[in-house]
């Protein structure tokens, strides 16, 4: 049995394309992710957001969902174009009248909003006119929209969060193209993650400056990393994973901790990876108050030693071809996710102890980890087993990192609602609550209960 901590934050997450919908009302803009999912063949069934759960016209029921749960704290996405329809200019009132509402809604249910400033939802605006993240000028842009978010809503919100996953905006979105702005590149991931963290080093300078003293939150990024674990004790197989975790992680975290780049990425990228000026490293190193990880899998790694590995430019060069690595999969793990990821609760605990060491004990809040599954309703229930074995197995793999002297300070489950999954449309299930798409009632699974349960205890 492990005892956690009385302050020890219990949440869940949501984003704002994912479950908002609503997609033209109250004077939003588009985003990159309303062009996408509107743009035949880029996702699943060609399903898009312009619903989701409903959740604009729902707050109400949404925070009573969270009441029930008894969770401490949400994690939720503001939409840039909800608050900046274009991603310049006037604050859009209807927008920041929306938020509001939210966090009031929170606060008068004793539950603390985290709010995320950029889940991948660019205003399509400023990729058109302005080549999106692909601009230096990029940092500007953001750095004023969260300014106004901080104006607007820091009186109440103390627990910011710049970016989310800033590798799945890189990777996905201009690596691979199967995620808005749907780019596909060797080089764009490398300038598009230095703007990425150029725009939170801005954001994190104006909040601590201007900010902070009188509002006393705290800010940081919400990086996503998966386990690598060498496939073979060979050296070369020690070595790729731990290049792995650094071309994943490493890349986002250790300028946030280190000011710079790892060696590994800088050997292997060569010129293709941007250099930081003294004044951005300056300004982006130590700008964290605290350490953000997402987390849901682990693969196998080894040491990919071919000739020639392919690398061009129209291709995406960065994991396979940079990285020098080879995934897999070992079978011994068992049943995976319907998202065809492995469940390995000891790789949570190994990447914890990974981030404790290389970045010295930071505080650090689990912000995203959870599962999709077939849920099924059997006689008006839905007994998601494997959800919750899930859930207690790595929220155990967790307490033993805990008791090893890393210093995790809070959970969210990812999610509160089934939603849209990005490219995988209404196919994934990760939600506490079950969603009708159809009719957009919600139905609480028995992974609700026993999460609410865990809470209540406050023990595992
Ligand atoms: C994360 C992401 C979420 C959600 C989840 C499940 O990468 O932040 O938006 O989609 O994965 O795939």
């Amino acid at each position: 049995m492990f005892k956690f901590p009385k302050d020890f934050v219990w949440g869940t997450s949501t984003s704002a394309y994912q479950i908002e919908g609503a997609w033209l009302d109250g004077g939003k803009g588009l985003s990159i992710w309303d062009v996408f999912s509107h743009t035949p063949g880029k996702t699943l069934n060609g399903d898009n957001a312009d619903v989701a759960c409903d959740h604009y016209n729902r707050l109400e029921e949404d925070v009573q969902l969270l009441k029930n749960l008894g969770v401490t704290a949400y994690r939720f996405s503001i939409a840039w174009t909800r608050i900046q329809p274009t991603g310049y200019g006037e604050r859009n009132k209807e927008g920041v009248e929306f938020y509001s509402k939210l966090i009031d809604l929170l606060l008068e249910n004793n539950i603390d909003p985290w709010v995320t400033l950029y889940h991948w939802d660019l205003p399509a605006t400023l990729d058109m006119e302005k080549d999106g993240w692909l601009n230096p000028n990029s940092a500007d842009y953001f750095a004023e929209y969260a300014r106004i978010c901080f104006e607007e809503f820091g009186d109440r919100v103390t627990k910011w969060t710049t970016f989310n996953e800033p590798w799945v905006t890189t990777i996905l979105g201009y690596g691979f193209g199967n995620f808005a702005p749907g780019r596909t590149s060797n080089t764009e991931p490398y300038i598009v993650a230095h703007n990425l963290l150029r725009s939170h080093g801005k954001a994190a300078k104006i909040y601590h400056e201007e900010f902070q003293s009188t509002q006393k939150g705290i800010i940081g990024v919400c990086n996503n990393c998966d386990w690598r674990e060498p496939k073979t004790n060979s050296e070369a197989d020690k070595e790729a994973a731990e290049r792995a975790l650094e071309f994943y992680l490493g890349w986002f975290a250790d300028p946030l901790y280190k000011g710079e780049y790892p060696k590994s990425m800088r050997e292997n990228v060569g010129d293709r990876l941007p250099k930081f000026t003294e004044e951005d490293s300056a300004m982006i190193k130590g700008s964290c108050d605290f350490f953000g990880l997402n987390h849901y899998t682990t693969m196998l790694t080894e040491n990919d030693d071919r000739e020639n590995i392919k690398n061009d430019a129209d291709g995406f060069g960065g994991m396979d071809e940079d990285e020098k690595i080879i995934l897999s999969s070992d079978e011994s793990w068992g049943k995976k996710t319907t998202m065809g990821w492995n469940i390995v609760p000891w790789g949570l605990t190994k990447l914890l102890k990974w981030i404790d060491e290389r970045y010295d004990n930071p505080e650090i809040y689990i912000t995203e980890n959870g599962a999709g599954f077939d849920d099924k309703f059997i006689d008006g229930k839905i007994n998601d087993v494997e959800r919750i074995k899930f859930l207690d197995s790595y929220i155990k793999a967790t307490t033993v990192a805990i008791d090893s002297g890393v210093n995790v300070k809070g959970y969210f489950v990812w999610s509160l609602l089934d939603n849209f999954e990005w490219a995988s449309g209404y196919s994934q299930r990760f939600g506490m609550h079950h969603v009708d798409f159809k009719t957009l009632k919600r139905t609480p699974k028995e992974s609700a209960k026993w999460y609410r349960d865990l809470i209540k205890k406050n023990e595992i």
